[in-house]
């Protein structure tokens, strides 16, 4: 297991993966399951994996993915889906746990409240939800010794037809995992801190 600010510091957007790398399930499940405790608002959970293993899948998004060559030589190829609705999808679970009280604020009125008839508000969400749970699958991918490409680089329309995505999900990115074929190049233009921090007001 690497420490995280060396997992922070040494991932690499992966170009090439050693398409002969045999992901087992084991380890693929666990990093699945680890990037599922990414934060997400209010807790709906708002993430969905859909796991894409097979080369006749890894086919037909290729090519609505440019050919670029993550798509069929990582190990796994994660696509990154925001469930829209799920902050009215039996709601009361995610508060499972809490004192009644809480549960009833969070389920009947907290949660009602911040999304129900703000479609940008449930899109933003799913959005932020998905980018914390995709770093949170390339870090628990670092964890296990693997590598990473985060990738938007595709025809969304065509790939929602290839996942037969639902029509109350968004499509929102995909993460490619495996073993790294090549060693990266050195990090390019990385901008000095202080142009990127800023103190108080902007
Ligand atoms: C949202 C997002 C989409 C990206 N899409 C692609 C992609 O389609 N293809 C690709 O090769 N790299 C893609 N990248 C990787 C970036 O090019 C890479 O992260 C950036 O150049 C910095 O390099 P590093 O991650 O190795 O530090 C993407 C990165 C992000 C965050």
């Amino acid at each position: 297991m690497t420490d995280i600010l060396t997992a922070i510091k040494t991932r690499r957007a992966t170009k090439r993966f050693d398409a002969s790398y045999k992901l087992t399930d084991a380890v693929l499940k666990d990093i699945l399951d680890t990037a599922r405790y990414a934060p997400t608002a209010y807790n709906i959970q708002n993430y969905r994996f859909l796991v894409v293993r097979s080369e006749e899948q890894r086919e037909k998004i290729s090519a609505a993915a440019h050919n670029q060559p993550q798509i069929k030589e990582s190990a796994a190829l994660i696509v990154m889906c925001a469930d829209l609705k799920a902050w009215d999808k039996d709601r009361a679970r995610y508060w499972e746990g809490a004192p009644e009280q809480v549960r009833d604020l969070y389920v009947n009125k907290m949660i009602p409240g911040y999304y129900e008839g703000r479609e940008q508000v449930q899109r933003d969400e799913g959005f932020r939800s998905c980018g914390l749970a995709a770093y949170a699958l390339m870090m628990a991918a670092q964890a296990h010794g693997l590598d990473s490409c985060p990738m938007d680089g595709f025809d969304f329309d065509q790939v929602k037809k290839i996942i037969n995505l639902p029509a109350d999900h968004e499509l929102v990115m995909f993460v490619a995992i495996g073993k790294r074929a090549v060693e990266p190049k050195p990090r390019l233009g990385m901008l000095p801190l202080e142009d990127v921090v800023r103190h108080e007001t902007f």
